[in-house]
């Protein structure tokens, strides 16, 4: 596995060997290795930096079946990624996995869908066993939206009617993990999702109950999205304003409101529930 070192990268991790069992071993590939001094004796970590090809070469021999984490690099990711993709494939690697978001279609205007999509395009047309993992927004996430709709007691958003059933980052590593020690489900492209979708009248509700005073739901545009995210922000703040806003559009457009019960058939368990993820945070995604 690519993105070894992330938090979703250990979390695959953690539950890849707690299922591989005997005879198999996991290879952890990060640009990172030395996050991993200490770790057990026999722990097989490679540096993998996909803007690195010298790096790639070497990280996927003797691989079986791999999962490519997505990179948080939104810009320049899906060249590095389409690299790992061939120096895999080159390899000898037999089945690819691939980390990808609900509905990444040209038409999503979400800023990150069109890397992910180019992915996918590649790896669909590789000619190698793939199965590509489109997951929900992380559950994780939404505990600074919560907190920062009881600080004011408004949740603004642009996301209009829609609905996103969010997925704690840990249930898409058990899925993932899933599917890499199992195997199976070459050729698919597997929805994962939270268990319910939220619209934001409905997570207003959510974040009273969690924190115990009333948070009213109000819609505003883009634009004023924008604005209130970024006024007076440059840079990566000001990126991170115009994610969010995409994001916002693209659950308004009904590219989120997906609920399936695919995590619950991979591992056996059904995803925990916005509110419990929220519960537990504590204020802090991890
Ligand atoms: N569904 C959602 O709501 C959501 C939210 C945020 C992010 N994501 C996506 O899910 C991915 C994993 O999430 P996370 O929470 O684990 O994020 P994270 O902790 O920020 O991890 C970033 C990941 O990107 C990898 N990476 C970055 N640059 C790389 C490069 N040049 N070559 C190879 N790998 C590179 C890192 O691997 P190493 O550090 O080990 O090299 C690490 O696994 C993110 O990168 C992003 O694509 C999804």
């Amino acid at each position: 596995m690519t993105g070894a070192s992330g938090h979703l990268g250990r979390a695959v991790a953690k539950h890849a060997a707690a299922a591989l069992g005997t005879g198999r071993h996991l290879v952890l590939a990060t640009r990172t290795p030395a996050a991993f001094t200490g770790a057990q004796p026999e722990t097989d970590v490679r540096r993998a930096d996909f803007t690195d090809p010298t790096t790639l070469a070497d990280a996927f021999v003797g691989v079986d079946r791999a999962v490519i984490i997505s990179t948080d690099d939104i810009d320049g990711r899906a060249r590095g990624q389409i690299a790992a993709i061939e120096a895999a494939r080159a390899a000898g690697v037999r089945h690819i996995l691939y980390t990808s978001m609900l509905a990444p279609v040209p038409a999503n205007p979400a800023i990150i869908a069109p890397s992910h999509w180019a992915t996918e395009e590649h790896l669909r047309n590789s000619g190698t066993d793939y199965t590509i993992l489109r997951a929900g927004f992380y559950a994780d996430f939404q505990v600074f939206e919560a907190a920062a709709a009881l600080a004011s007691g408004t949740l603004v958003h642009n996301r209009g009617d829609g609905r996103c059933a969010y997925l704690a980052r840990d249930d898409i590593a058990r899925a993932a993990a899933a599917v890499l020690v199992g195997g199976g489900h070459e050729g698919e492209t597997l929805d994962l999702t939270g268990t319910e979708a939220f619209d934001a009248p409905a997570l207003a509700r959510l974040y009273s109950e969690i924190g115990g005073h009333e948070v009213t739901p109000q819609v505003v545009s883009d634009d004023a999205m924008l604005g209130l995210l970024g006024a007076g922000s440059e840079g990566h703040n000001q990126y991170g304003a115009r994610l969010t806003v995409s994001i916002g559009q693209a659950i308004r457009g009904g590219f989120c409101d997906l609920v399936t019960d695919t995590v619950a058939q991979l591992t056996g368990r059904a995803p925990d529930p916005l509110g419990a993820v929220l519960a537990r945070s504590g204020g802090s995604p991890g």
